[in-house]
C-alpha cells in the first residue's frame, strides 16, 4: 500500500481529514451492522440530544506502524470497555464490545495509506464517538444514536515535543465529587476550555486540576493523567475515583512493574508533596509521556530536578519500554498489541 504524501516528522496534533470512516446507527433499540463511508459530515436534527444537553462521549488508540513493517494498535479492548461504561452513565446504547474492536480494525485498515511509517515519530489517531442523534427538548436521553470512529495522522501533542512542561494550579475544578470525571463525557471536555485557554494565554502548558471536595489531592490534567518518580526511584501515581482511568497510565504501571522491576505505588497524592518528586510527566495516548519540568502554585515554582528540562531517567525508561512494545520493538505482554495488517 502506498503512504500518502504527508510531510510525517512534522505533523502536530490536529485533523487531517482520511479516506474512509465507520458509521452505525442506533434506532429502535438496536444496532445496525455500520458501514465504512467516504462522508465525512455528519446530518442530524437540529434538536438531537448532542446538540441540546451534549449526550456524546469519545474514545482515543492509536495505530503504529512496527519496526518490522506490521501495522498494529495497542489495547483496543480496554478503549471499548472504558467507552461502555461511558455510554452506561451517560444513558446511551453499549456498542457491543467485540464490534467495537472490529470497527476499529477495520478503519485503521481502510486508512493504512495514513499510518505514518515507523520511525517517522508521527502515528495514526483513531477516534471512536458517540451521540445522541434524534430530537431530545426535555431533559431526557435520546432515542436514536450514532456511532463513528474517524483517524488522523497527529504528530505531539504537547509543541516543542520533547521540551518539559510547564503547568499551572488550576484554581478551576474538572470533575465532582460521584460526578462524570471518571468517563470519557464531551461535557467534561466543554467545561475545561475557558481554562485551558486562560492557562495557555498565561504562558501554561497545561492546567493541573485539584480535588474538588478538599482541594488536597492531585488529580489530573484536562487531557492525561499523572505520573512522578520519587528521589529513590519509586512511580507514584494519584488514586481517585475523579480522573478517567488513563489506558497508559494503566499499561506503563505494569511495563514499571514487571519489564523495569521498580516499585509501583497508586495512592492519594496531595499538592503538599509535589517539591519531593524529582520527576513528574503527563501521560495519555495523545501525550504518550510528556515530561513536566515544574508545576506553578499561584506564584510559588514547584521544580521537578531531573525533569526540568528534558524527560527524566526514569521517565525515558517507561517511555522507551512503552513506546518499543507499541512499535514492535520489545515483546508485548499478551493481548496488547492487536495486529491489523
Ligand atoms: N485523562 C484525560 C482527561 C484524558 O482525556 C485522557 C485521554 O484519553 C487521559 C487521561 C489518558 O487516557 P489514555 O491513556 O487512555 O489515553
Ligand atoms: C487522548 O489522549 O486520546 C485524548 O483523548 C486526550 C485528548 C485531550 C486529546
Amino acid at each position: 500500500m502506498e503512504k500518502k504524501n504527508i510531510d510525517w516528522a512534522n505533523l502536530g496534533f490536529g485533523y487531517c481529514k482520511t479516506d474512509k470512516r465507520f458509521v452505525a446507527n442506533y434506532k429502535d433499540g438496536a444496532w445496525d451492522e455500520g458501514v465504512l463511508t467516504e462522508d465525512d459530515k455528519v446530518v442530524i436534527s437540529e434538536c438531537a440530544g448532542v446538540l441540546q444537553y451534549a449526550q456524546t462521549c469519545f474514545e482515543g488508540l492509536k495505530a503504529y506502524t512496527t519496526e518490522d513493517g506490521r501495522i498494529v494498535t495497542f489495547r483496543p479492548d480496554l478503549n471499548a470497555s472504558r467507552m461502555a461504561d461511558s455510554c452506561r452513565k451517560l444513558e446511551m446504547p453499549v456498542f457491543p464490545e467485540d464490534k467495537f474492536v472490529e470497527a476499529v480494525k477495520e478503519t485503521i485498515k481502510a486508512n493504512v495509506a495514513y499510518v505514518p511509517p515507523y520511525g517517522s515519530g508521527a502515528t495514526l489517531y483513531v477516534r471512536p464517538y458517540m451521540f445522541g442523534s434524534s430530537p431530545v427538548i426535555g431533559v431526557k436521553p435520546a432515542q436514536e444514536y450514532q456511532f463513528r470512529i474517524f483517524t488522523t495522522p497527529v504528530g505531539p501533542y504537547f509543541k516543542g515535543g520533547v521540551k518539559s512542561l510547564t503547568i499551572r494550579i488550576s484554581d478551576m475544578d474538572r470533575a465532582a465529587p460521584h460526578g462524570t470525571g471518571h468517563i470519557k463525557a464531551g461535557l467534561n471536555y466543554a467545561m475545561s476550555l475557558s481554562n485551558i485557554v486562560e492557562a495557555h494565554n498565561l504562558g501554561f502548558d497545561e492546567n493541573m486540576y485539584l480535588d474538588s471536595a478538599t482541594r488536597t489531592y492531585v488529580e489530573e490534567t484536562g487531557g492525561a493523567n499523572f505520573l512522578f518518580v520519587t528521589k529513590d526511584g519509586k512511580v507514584v501515581t494519584p488514586d481517585s475515583e475523579t480522573i478517567l482511568p488513563s489506558i497508559t497510565r494503566r499499561s506503563l504501571m505494569i511495563v514499571a512493574k514487571e519489564y523495569l522491576g521498580l516499585e509501583v505505588e497508586q495512592r492519594k497524592v496531595t499538592k503538599d508533596e509535589l517539591k519531593d518528586f524529582a520527576e513528574c510527566g503527563l501521560c495519555g495516548t495523545a501525550a504518550v509521556i510528556s515530561p513536566v519540568g515544574k508545576v506553578v502554585d499561584h506564584g510559588t515554582e514547584i521544580i521537578f530536578k531531573d525533569s526540568e528540562k528534558e524527560m527524566g531517567p526514569i521517565t525515558k525508561k517507561l517511555y522507551d519500554t512503552l513506546t518499543g512494545i507499541q512499535m514492535g520493538r520489545i515483546e508485548a505482554p499478551q493481548g496488547w498489541i492487536q495486529e491489523i495488517l
